[in-house]
């Protein structure tokens, strides 16, 4: 970036631009609309709504709730959802068999999203956390996260997702290679039109935790397996921006057709990094200790909820982002007007 010469004080008063809401709007750089928001979303096997104590305001929906969501992210201008799956524990084993079921919670959800608005994207995880009891993304030998022995199993779940109609799919493991299995998987499937978002940088945070409470996850370190205590030997390490500009190029020259980087906010710096050395649709995931944090000063009146929502979800199109996952669209594009 180069500046033109700036012309020295009082002649230069940046003021000026600043004095009513009519030029702050006119000189505005970035904008967040509705249509930046992808409504990130937890689904379960019961009847209705049921509340997600640490993150107030998200519930987990049925099937049937799922779909009139879709109807209502259509009417709030909301371009896509982003589906996980709250997974009974009678149903999970180590090796996550219930995320190739054709007819498992996604797959249904999908369908009915889908016919009760099509026009609305769907976006669904391929993991396989919500399945495995110990809730590691992948399959586990001698306390070892196997990463090709994973790859065939994502590959299936992605495969049955894409069957259902679902538009794209964001694989969430970081095992290494997976997007070009998937790809490939898609492409000899007659699913080539399936669009491929890769959370290429995930790092190993400690802000995933409410997600895990909201789709009662496994607890790691626990459990009947040798099952390591965290997610570090896959998710990345907090300190590197290097890695994670190898991780997006991986994932760019096996097939990806968007990025993602994850959590958001604290890595604003990888995400225009990102943007500024690939040049392609990059996505922040806002996650859910992001949202529980603001949501909990909100809630003890030491921030103002609404600005502080539409500042945060502003400052990812201002590091370059196209869009945010966050569990926040529905209320941020109401306080957009939508
Ligand atoms: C699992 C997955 C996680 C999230 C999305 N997919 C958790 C994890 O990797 O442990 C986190 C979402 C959030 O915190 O909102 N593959």
């Amino acid at each position: 970036m180069t500046f033109a010469p700036l012309a020295p004080y009082p002649a230069l008063r940046l003021r000026r631009l600043r004095q009513a809401d009519w030029v702050r709007r006119l000189v505005r750089e970035t904008q967040l609309t509705p249509a930046d928001l992808i409504w990130s979303a937890v689904v379960h096997e019961g009847e209705g709504r049921v509340p997600v104590p640490s993150m107030p305001g998200v519930e987990r929906w049925s099937v049937a709730e799922a779909a009139k969501a879709a109807k209502e992210a259509k009417a709030l201008g909301i371009p896509a959802i982003a589906i996980f799956p709250h997974i009974d524990g009678a149903a999970k084993d180590p090796e996550g068999s219930a995320a190739g079921d054709p007819e498992g919670l996604v797959c249904r959800t999908v369908r009915a999203m889908k016919e009760a608005a099509p026009e609305v994207g769907v976006m669904c995880d391929v993991a396989l956390d919500p399945f495995t009891e110990h809730g590691h993304d992948g399959v586990i030998e001698g306390g070892r996260i196997l990463n090709d022995a994973t790859i065939e199993r994502l590959v299936e779940q992605g495969l049955v997702q894409a069957q259902a109609g679902c538009d794209i799919l964001a694989p969430s493991d970081m095992m290494d290679g997976r997007i070009s299995a998937l790809r490939s998987a898609l492409e000899a499937a007659g699913l080539q039109d399936t669009m491929i978002m890769s959370y290429a940088a995930k790092y190993a945070s400690a802000f995933y935790g409410p997600y895990r409470e909201a789709i009662g996850s496994g607890k790691l370190g626990s459990g009947s397996v040798a099952n390591p205590a965290d997610k570090k030997t896959y998710q990345m390490d907090p300190s590197n921006s290097e890695e994670a500009l190898r991780e997006v190029a991986l994932d760019i020259s096996e097939g990806a057709d968007m990025v993602m980087v994850k959590p958001g906010l604290p890595y604003l710096d990888i995400i225009q990094r990102v943007v500024e050395a690939f040049r392609l649709p990059t996505f922040a995931f806002q996650v859910s200790g992001e949202y529980a944090m603001l949501m909990a000063a909100a809630q003890n009146g030491w921030l103002d909820h609404d600005r502080a929502v539409l500042e945060t979800l502003g400052a990812f199109k201002r590091a370059g982002c196209a869009g945010v996952i966050t569990y926040f669209a529905p209320v941020a594009a109401r306080l957009m007007g939508a």
